[in-house]
């Protein structure tokens, strides 16, 4: 294995281990967390949230339901920008030469379905007329006419990418465990706070 020698050339500390690309940053280590919270808040409450028909008026979870959905497109662009203008430690030796592309791929999925699923929510939303706030702060437009087709629709596959990017996920954290438990090697670290 490559190691960085020490001045007296006896330290054996890993390479990877020197690099200052070796962990995410602070903000894109709390964005990641930040969201991994909401989204879990966000199944439970669409999983627990009554069934939505013809002429449901939005109650409590309904309306939270919405103002988490449209917290986390919000912090997912902010996660992306920030993302585009620094720089992040995407080559590690512990990934394999398949798990590399494999890994970016799922990550990149991710950030798709995180920021269009909530749209097509949003969009369904509209097409039921109902009032869209978040958290009873500020209303926002509605995407769609009331009663639109497309509207309609969007709910549909809605629902069907948000069992698509939960099976994704799980695909993610399984990856991610396996990395510390079976593998040993410092994958999960990268994302786990403290090391920079
Ligand atoms: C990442 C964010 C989101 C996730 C993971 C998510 C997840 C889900 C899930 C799993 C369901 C199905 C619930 C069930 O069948 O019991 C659902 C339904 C629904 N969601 Fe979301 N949602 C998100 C964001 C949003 C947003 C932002 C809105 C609106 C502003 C919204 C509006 C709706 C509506 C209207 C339905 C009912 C659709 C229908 O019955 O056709 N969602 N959502
Ligand atoms: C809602 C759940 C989650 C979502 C949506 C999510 C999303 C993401 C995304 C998009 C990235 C790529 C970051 C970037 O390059 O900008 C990432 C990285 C990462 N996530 Fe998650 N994550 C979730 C949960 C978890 C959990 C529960 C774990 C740990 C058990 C985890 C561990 C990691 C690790 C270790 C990385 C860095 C991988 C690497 O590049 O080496 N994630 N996550």
């Amino acid at each position: 294995m490559a190691v960085n020698p020490g001045q007296d050339g006896a330290d054996a500390t890993p390479l990877r281990a020197a690099s200052p690309l070796s962990s995410y940053g602070p903000v894109a280590k709390t964005l990641h967390w930040l969201v991994f919270a909401l989204v879990v808040v966000q199944y439970v409450v669409a999983i627990t949230m009554p069934d939505i028909g013809r002429n449901t008026v939005p109650g409590t979870l309904i309306n939270l339901h919405m103002s988490i959905g449209l917290t986390i497109v919000a912090l997912v662009v902010v996660r992306w920008l920030w993302r585009v203008g620094h720089p992040i430690p995407l080559a590690t030796p512990d990934l394999s030469s398949w798990e590399q592309p494999l890994a970016r791929i799922v990550h990149a999925a991710l950030y798709v379905l995180l920021a269009v699923n909530p749209i097509l929510g949003w969009m369904n939303a509209s097409a039921r007329d109902w009032k869209i706030t978040v958290f009873g702060l500020f209303q926002l437009p509605h995407l769609v006419a009331a009663q639109s087709p497309i509207g309609r629709q969007a709910g549909d596959v809605h629902q069907f990418l948000a069992w698509v990017l939960l099976a994704l996920i799980g695909l993610h954290v399984v990856a991610a465990l396996y990395h510390y438990f079976v593998r040993h090697d410092s994958v999960l670290q990268r994302m786990l706070p403290g090391r920079t």
